[in-house]
């Protein structure tokens, strides 16, 4: 099979197309024929070494396709069935082994690419607007990249809570995108001071959540922003990771609270990702939650895909074709 392969850490250009036998499932394994695979910021952070993996590895943790094979013991799935995942190493391939789990069946209205699109953004979406901050109808919340493939999501799905959204971008163009979202206050972070501008939006009383995957150039200002026993939850670092900080710092900002929240630790049991998934695919289907597909590119070119999510040149949702 045709699969990208990283042999060592490092820039866009360790992403090296290959050809190499296609895995057989195991005890509990499903053998997915991808047909759209879903671009997202960790796949950078993996690709540049940030976050750890025994190499060589495929990259990519996020696909749409047909189960092909199923190992022993599986009873979720069965060969024929048309399926997603989200949080999987191994997505840059025509095939990928996936423990049955965590693969969620797709509803007959959701193509590949849709499925692909909203899988692993959208599923983190709705933990971190249901879970890990769980947002009430009234509340404030500062969204940093809010035209970004989670950023659209979460404006959209915290709207249908009833949430005030202010949004933060680099251009007019991911204002007006993120606008359409329905975010109430857009704020180019890149032109205007974002603490200033949340503190005039909030008339001094700032926001009870933000939810920052920025990180390194956001952090600090961010948590100037929250009221009193508000909430930072800190999601990815897109500019950086955040240099280490003092606990005290949470007493002087007004008894704040601070989360650091991976994907994996809220679908960590069937029930809860097929809960989170199953939402997600009926909001869709109800064009209540809309994707924005921003480019495609074919999997021998995921290098440069790669360049233009770092490069913050897109907006919304990139996918790779196998
Ligand atoms: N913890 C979790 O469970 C989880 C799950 C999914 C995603 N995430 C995190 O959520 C974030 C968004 O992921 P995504 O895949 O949807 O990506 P994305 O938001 O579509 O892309 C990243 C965006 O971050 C902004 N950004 C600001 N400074 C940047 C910089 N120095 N370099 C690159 N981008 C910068 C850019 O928006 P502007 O141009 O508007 O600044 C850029 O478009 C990532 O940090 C990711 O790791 C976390």
């Amino acid at each position: 099979m045709k699969a990208i392969r990283v042999h060592q850490t490092g820039g866009p250009e360790m992403l090296s197309l290959e050809d190499i036998p296609a895995p057989a499932p195991g005890p509990n394994q499903a053998l997915v024929k991808i047909k759209c695979i879903g671009l997202n910021f960790i796949d950078v952070y993996f690709r540049t070494g940030l976050y750890k993996t025994a190499l060589p590895f495929i990259p990519g943790m996020e696909a749409a396709g047909i189960v092909e094979a199923v190992g022993e013991g599986v009873t979720v799935v069965k060969p024929g069935d048309r399926v997603a995942y989200a949080g999987v190493l191994g997505a840059y391939a025509e095939y990928s082994l996936v423990n049955a789990a965590q693969l969620v069946q797709l509803p007959e209205n959701l193509d590949f690419q849709s499925a692909a699109a909203i899988m692993l953004q959208g599923i983190t979406a709705h933990y971190l607007t249901h879970s890990a901050f769980p947002l009430r109808k009234g509340e404030t919340l500062l969204l940093h990249a809010a035209a970004g493939g989670v950023g659209l999501l979460l404006i959209q799905v915290a709207k249908k809570i009833g949430a005030r959204v202010i949004g933060t971008v680099s251009t007019e163009e991911k204002a007006a995108l993120a606008g359409n979202a329905g975010a109430d206050h857009v704020i180019l972070y890149t032109r205007d001071d974002f603490e200033q501008e949340v503190k005039r939006i909030t008339a001094g009383a700032g926001v009870d959540v933000v939810y920052d995957s920025v990180g390194r150039t956001t952090f600090e200002k961010g948590l100037n922003c929250l009221r009193r026993r508000g909430m930072m939850v800190l999601f990815g670092q897109s500019s950086g990771s955040v240099p280490p900080i003092d606990p005290g710092i949470l007493n002087v900002k007004g008894s704040i609270y601070l989360t650091r929240p991976g994907l994996a630790h809220y679908t960590a049991t069937r029930e809860e990702l097929t809960w989170r998934a199953g939402d997600i695919f009926k909001w869709f289907s109800e064009d209540s939650l809309k994707i924005r597909i921003d480019q495609v590119f074919p999997l021998e070119e995921a290098g440069r895909a790669h360049q233009a999510l770092e490069a913050r040149q897109t907006a919304g949702k990139v996918l790779i074709n196998p």
